[in-house]
């Protein structure tokens, strides 16, 4: 790829901006400073700029905790969106693979690989999400199958898919959808008469939250991770 294409995706920047960039010798290729914005680069070659490394444009895949008052969305007129947490270049352009309420926290895959968003969301590939819900009333035992034969949401025509329930206190059970309503997990439990005080998504597909994640902190996804899926 031409280094002034490479420089551009992998920073963001504008190719006049790495033009520039690259006429101030701003830039060094294999340890030399280089201006000739057309020659031939790969991800073998080491690129800084202005001293500091240039990373491989290429399909990125992250893991988010989301934290509470964020949303999920590429932009907002009221609350930060997730993107606005990723140190990366053209962050604000990523995909947000299945969105979570401004209230709700937990797992939030980011990525700029818009097929395999896709496949995360698209109901076609069933990918299950497990979600951890506080309730502000006890939870009784017949909800379990209740949302295995499928709830019908108000203001809906057609019961929502089988959902696995596993209560695992009074006011505590985790939660799997194979599809993603519109508050989906509040709504289940509201057609029962019982409230969602807290949700938290700790799974998507094989893709556990990583438990060493402070809200609001990320981290790439391994190999195995993004195959997953
Ligand atoms: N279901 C909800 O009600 N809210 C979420 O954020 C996710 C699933």
């Amino acid at each position: 790829m031409r280094l002034d294409k490479y420089l551009s995706h992998s920073t963001g920047l504008s190719r006049k901006e790495i033009h520039r960039l690259l006429h101030a010798g701003k830039i060094t290729l294999n340890e030399q400073p280089v201006r000739n914005a057309g020659l031939k680069v790969s991800e073998q070659d080491d690129i800084y700029l202005d001293g500091f490394p240039v990373e491989a444009p290429g399909a990125r895949y992250l893991m988010l905790n989301k934290p509470v008052d964020f949303v999920c969305a590429n932009s907002d007129g009221s609350y930060p969106t997730v993107l606005s947490l990723i140190d990366l270049p053209r962050a604000d352009e990523m995909h947000i693979c299945g969105r979570l309420d401004v209230d709700t926290t937990g797992l939030v895959l980011i990525t700029n690989d818009g097929k395999w968003a896709h496949r995360v969301t698209s109901p076609r590939h069933k990918t299950g999400k497990r979600y951890r819900v506080w309730t502000s009333d006890p939870i009784p035992a017949e909800a379990v199958a209740r949302f295995a034969e499928g709830v019908m949401l108000n203001g809906e025509d057609k019961p929502t898919l089988p959902a696995e329930l596993e209560i695992v206190a009074e006011n505590e059970a985790l939660l799997t959808l194979q599809e993603g309503r519109y508050h989906q997990v509040k709504r289940m439990f509201a057609a029962l008469g019982n409230h969602v005080q807290r949700l938290h998504r700790e799974q998507i597909g094989t893709i556990s939250l990583d438990e060493e994640l402070e809200p609001g902190e990320y981290r790439l996804l391994t190999e195995d991770e993004v195959k997953g899926i």
